[in-house]
């Protein structure tokens, strides 16, 4: 979670001289830098950030492989991570003491992650387990904090992402009779159906009432669900899909697996960032599209595939808020703190935080 002591803590406003520069200028800066600084330095940008960063990035991902990118990378001192706070989590979890991970706005949050926090996670548990015993295995989507990450490896589970979600649920299923899953109730919805499991064996649990949502006796579920979802893959829904269909009846709907479980059973594909990706990429000519994930990635798709109709499914495009908080000027910023040894701004886990969280990533990095 982006806590608001440590944005207040470090000054997140950018200093005012920024402004006053032309995008040139702010291009040629951060060429420069990245030039002077060769390979010790790493950008990584998830695919939902803005073309303005992406044309600066060493690599692009979705959150599964810039993970394992960073984990790879044993080169560079810095790295600059433009996606958002728990990415740069994961980065920094994965990566050596002696390298820096920088988050170029701290404002740069997930609202899925702030729906599960450590308190409530803890309290669920043990009300979790004083009624099913040590029945379940506790999973978060990476969309989750660092607490939550630790708490999870902690308590034998895993952490998982939207393209190995299925996997990992899989072997969770196998170690024990039922799962948590964190914090995303459309991921694991859609997931655990696709596996086979009735809507009827998944209960929700409510962190703010502290009870499970579920019709009938507790003991025959096989999932638990957290009340958490995307605010931006909720945008996507069943009208949009049935208003794309009225207007042109060859439109194929490809949507991303954090869309409610109504779009997703009635979307003809389904899949992860990288999923998306390359179903269009494979796509024939002349195909028509409509994406329901994130709008940069959305556009950025249209336009590299002109021989192909490529439009959100939602009319209104649904950005993610927080990642399109990484901008340009930002970016300078961040790249030139790192001359000054500013470092705007670290984003480091606590040792015994990331000790566990790294239980839970490795043995996701295990099922991929
Ligand atoms: P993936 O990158 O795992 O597809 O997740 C999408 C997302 O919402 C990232 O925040
Ligand atoms: Fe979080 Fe949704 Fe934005 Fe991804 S798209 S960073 S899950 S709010």
């Amino acid at each position: 979670m982006v806590n608001i002591l440590d944005v207040l803590k470090n000054d997140t406003t950018l200093p005012v001289h920024y402004h006053s520069l032309s995008i040139e200028e702010m291009e040629n800066r951060v060429r420069d830098i990245k030039a002077q600084l060769g390979e010790k330095l790493f950008i990584p940008a998830h695919h939902y950030q803005k073309d303005e960063i992406v044309q600066f990035a060493d690599t692009t991902g979705d959150s599964l492989q810039l993970a394992q990118i960073c984990q790879q990378n044993n080169k560079a001192e810095t790295i600059i991570f433009c996606g958002v706070h728990f990415m740069a989590e994961t980065a920094d979890m994965l990566t050596t003491h002696e390298q820096k991970v920088l988050l170029p706005d701290l404002r740069a949050g997930c609202s899925l992650a702030d729906m599960a926090n450590i308190e409530q996670t803890e309290r669920g548990w043990e009300i979790m387990q004083a009624e099913l015993g040590d029945t379940i295995i506790p999973l978060t989507y990476v969309n989750s904090t660092a607490a939550i990450k630790s708490f999870v490896g902690k308590n034998g589970g895993a952490t998982v992402t939207s393209s190995n979600a299925h996997k990992v649920i899989e072997w969770a299923l196998q170690e024990k009779e039922r799962v948590l899953f964190l914090p995303d109730q459309h991921l694991g919805r859609n997931t655990c159906y696709d596996l086979g499991i009735p809507l009827d064996e998944m209960a929700v649990w409510n962190p703010i009432s502290n009870e499970f949502e579920y019709e009938g006796d507790i003991e025959k579920a096989k999932i638990i669900l957290w009340k958490g979802h995307c605010s931006v893959h909720q945008n996507f829904t069943v009208e949009n899909i049935e208003q794309i269909r009225l207007n042109d009846p060859d439109m194929n709907v490809i949507v991303h697996p954090e869309c409610p479980y109504e779009t997703v059973a009635k979307s003809d594909f389904a899949g992860s960032t990288s999923y998306i990706i390359k179903e269009i990429e494979e796509a024939s000519p002349g195909s028509k599209w409509a994406i329901g994930t994130e709008m940069n990635l959305v556009q950025r798709l249209a336009k590299q595939h002109q021989d192909k109709e490529i439009i959100s499914l939602n009319p209104n495009l649904c950005p993610c808020m927080t990642m399109n908080r990484i901008t340009l000027p930002y970016l300078l910023w961040s790249l030139e703190s790192i001359a000054t040894k500013e470092y705007k701004h670290v984003i480091q886990v606590d040792d015994e935080t990331a000790s566990n969280a790294k239980l839970a990533l490795n043995r996701m990095l295990e099922h991929v």
